[in-house]
């Protein structure tokens, strides 16, 4: 079951919690990041619900990722990002709840962008990586779902981040 309105799953087999301070390094004012986990007590920035399926191919894993509305500095709150460790594994994202935008690019550096808006599916292809940006004022909630042996790699993305980033400026979303 999913609690539409929390934009939560009930009684996941896995909650990962990710506060700001996992952040660290990914953001383009670092003072502004320090900032927030200092006065606000290091605040959960994004969580993600899971059903335990084998983490072999053919099954499917699917679960909800919830990501907190909020500004560093004037940049949009994010999601560290991904490419999976199996890298030809595409992913589908159906929002839910709130407002946002998925930024993608290829190792080769080529770069696309998709809107989130509730009951918009986002298509990852294969070999895309993958970030979750919110862009309004309300938690950004999808449904995910990706080939059960997909894995996940940090690594690249934290090196080289993305081609563009999401920033609120004069009250209109801008990619710098
Ligand atoms: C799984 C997937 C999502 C993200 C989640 C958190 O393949 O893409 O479940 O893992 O939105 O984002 P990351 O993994 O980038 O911290
Ligand atoms: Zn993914």
């Amino acid at each position: 079951m999913i609690d539409l309105l929390k934009g939560e799953m009930e009684n996941p087999d896995r909650h990962h919690v990710t506060r700001a301070s996992g952040l660290r390094g990914y953001y383009a004012n670092e003072p502004e990041l320090e900032r927030l986990i200092q006065t606000r007590h290091d605040p959960v920035h994004y969580e993600v619900f899971e059903h335990k399926v084998p983490a072999e191919a053919g099954h499917v894993m699917f679960g909800i990722s919830k990501l907190q509305p909020g500004l560093i500095g004037q940049e949009c709150f994010f999601t560290k990002g991904h490419y999976h460790t199996i890298l030809a594994t595409g992913e589908t994202y159906l929002c839910l709840a709130g407002q946002g935008l998925m930024l993608m690019r290829t190792p080769e550096g080529d770069f696309a962008c998709e809107e989130f808006v509730p009951g918009r599916l986002v298509y990852v292809p294969p070999c895309w990586g993958h970030r979750s940006v919110n862009t309004g004022s309300a938690p950004l909630v999808t449904l995910f779902q990706y080939q059960g042996d997909a894995g996940h790699n940090y690594g690249n993305i934290v090196d080289e981040g993305f081609p563009r980033r999401v920033y609120l400026r004069g009250g209109k979303i801008v990619l710098d």
